[in-house]
């Protein structure tokens, strides 16, 4: 090997060697390199907890709704207007187009209308409600027992609601024979999910008198709350 030709392979060799470190001097994790990942790392968490903050937020603020139709004394409507209290809810009621005859007893010919309607599963038109269902996450349904069924405008409203994915707090009032109301409700609201149901007993002639403990309403409404929560 000549002078010249000794150099060349002399440079040669040396360049190599440099490129080669260069290349895994680079590609290695530096100190500087490794805090800017823990860094871009650390943002990312950051981001993704507050993002889970923001969502938790949303589901606390569920929008809630009661709707109920009270007839003969208003004792749905009591128990009703007890629960849009305590959930801080909207508060809508059912309205039948046509009224019923009003109410005189057992004896009295809104018992025997309601009956023929009841047995028949008739729907009477009702009246819009003042507020858009499909705009709420939660919906509490109350209705008085008619012949062992809901009340027919609770059937007519709760056929004409898309209850797919709501949540439904289903409730409602009797004189000491409540029937099958609730499973009603809940075959008839079939893709919401449930909350937990009452039966409040009133007297059994078709009064006012509250039979059941205020203790246990308040007890129901404590175990929605934390249903919801
Ligand atoms: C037409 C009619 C039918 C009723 N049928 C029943 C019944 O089958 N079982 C029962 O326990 N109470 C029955 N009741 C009594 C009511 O369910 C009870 O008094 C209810 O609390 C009334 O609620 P409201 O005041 O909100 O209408 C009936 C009342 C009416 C008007």
């Amino acid at each position: 090997m000549n002078l010249r030709r000794a150099k060349f392979v002399a440079a040669f060799v040396v360049v190599g060697v440099l490129v080669v470190f260069g290349i895994t001097f680079t590609a290695s994790p530096t100190p500087k390199s490794l805090s800017a990942a823990a860094n871009k790392e650390k943002s990312v968490v950051t981001k993704e907890k507050k993002i889970l903050k923001e969502e938790s937020v949303v589901t606390k603020e569920k929008k809630i709704l009661v709707v109920c139709y009270s007839f003969s004394c208003g004792n749905t409507r009591k128990i009703a207007k007890q629960l849009q209290v305590a959930l801080n809810a909207d508060y809508a009621e059912i309205e039948p187009v046509t009224p019923y005859p009003p109410y005189g007893g057992w004896d009295s010919e809104v018992t025997r209308q309601g009956q023929r309607e009841v047995e028949a599963g008739y729907q009477p038109e009702i009246k819009p409600l003042t507020v858009n269902v499909a705009d709420y996450d939660v919906i509490a349904v109350g209705t008085p027992t008619w012949w062992f069924r809901m009340a027919p405008p609770m059937l007519t409203f709760l056929h004409s609601q898309d209850w797919t994915g709501k949540t439904v707090i289903p409730f409602m009032t009797h004189g000491g024979w409540p029937g099958h109301v609730i499973a009603d409700i809940k075959t008839i609201c079939a893709g919401a999910k449930f909350a937990p149901d009452m039966e409040i007993q009133f007297d059994s002639q078709g009064g006012a008198d509250m039979l059941t403990d205020q203790a246990e309403i308040d007890a129901w409404i404590d175990s929605v709350k934390k249903y919801l929560q």
